[in-house]
C-alpha cells in the first residue's frame, strides 16, 4: 500500500508533551471515558470511543487504533482514527503483528530505523514513533493490539506505556 506523505485536512502533525503534562491529558481522557462508557460490554463501542477521546486530548496521537486478533495467526483492521490502515497483518510481521505474538508492548522511538515491511508496516509515512500493546479480556484472551503513532520520533515512553496498559486493563479486562 503505497499512502502519501500529504496529510488530509482532518488530520494535523503532532505536537509533544513532556511527562508531567503527559500525565494531566490521560487523567482527563481516562476520566472521559470512564464518563462515556459506564459499565458499556460491547468491545468495539469501546474501542470507537478509547480512539475518539484519547486523540481529542492527546495531541501526539496521531494514528490510533485497533488491529483484532481473526483466526489462530492474523490480525484485521478495527476501529481507528488516521489517516488509511493496512488491512491485515498476520501475527510476527511489523510491530502489531510481533506484539500479538508475544504479548508484550513495544515501544519503537523510530520507526524508519526498522526493517520495512518485516519489523514495521508503514501505513503512513508521516508516522515516526509508535507504541502498540496486547488487548486481553477478563479470561485472558487476546482480543487484538492497541496501535499509537506518532509523527515525532521518541514520543512515547514509561508514561504512555503505563497509563495505556491501565486504561486498557480497566476498559477490556
Ligand atoms: N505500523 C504498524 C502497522 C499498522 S499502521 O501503522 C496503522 C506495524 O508496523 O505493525
Amino acid at each position: 500500500m503505497s499512502a502519501t506523505a500529504e496529510m488530509p485536512y482532518f488530520i494535523k502533525p503532532s505536537r509533544p508533551l513532556s511527562p508531567d503534562q503527559k500525565r494531566v491529558v490521560y487523567a482527563e481522557a481516562r476520566q472521559a471515558i470512564r464518563g462515556v462508557l459506564g459499565d458499556e460490554a460491547d468491545e468495539q463501542v469501546k474501542m470507537v470511543t478509547i480512539n475518539c477521546l484519547l486523540k481529542t486530548h492527546i495531541p501526539y496521537y496521531y494514528w490510533v487504533g485497533f488491529y483484532v486478533v481473526r483466526g489462530e495467526d492474523q490480525l484485521v483492521v478495527g476501529p481507528y482514527q488516521g489517516t488509511l490502515g493496512c488491512l491485515y497483518i498476520p501475527f510476527g510481521r511489523g510491530v502489531c503483528g510481533t506484539v500479538a505474538a508475544t504479548g508484550k508492548t513495544m515501544i519503537v522511538d523510530d520507526t524508519h530505523a526498522l526493517v520495512q515491511g518485516k519489523e514495521h508496516i508503514a501505513c503512513d509515512p508521516n508516522s515516526r514513533s509508535e507504541i502498540v500493546l496486547p488487548v486481553r479480556r477478563k479470561d485472558g484472551s487476546l482480543i487484538g493490539v492497541f496501535d499509537v503513532d506518532s509523527t515525532l520520533e521518541g514520543s512515547f515512553d514509561e508514561v504512555d506505556e503505563r497509563e495505556l496498559e491501565e486504561l486498557l486493563e480497566e476498559v477490556f479486562g
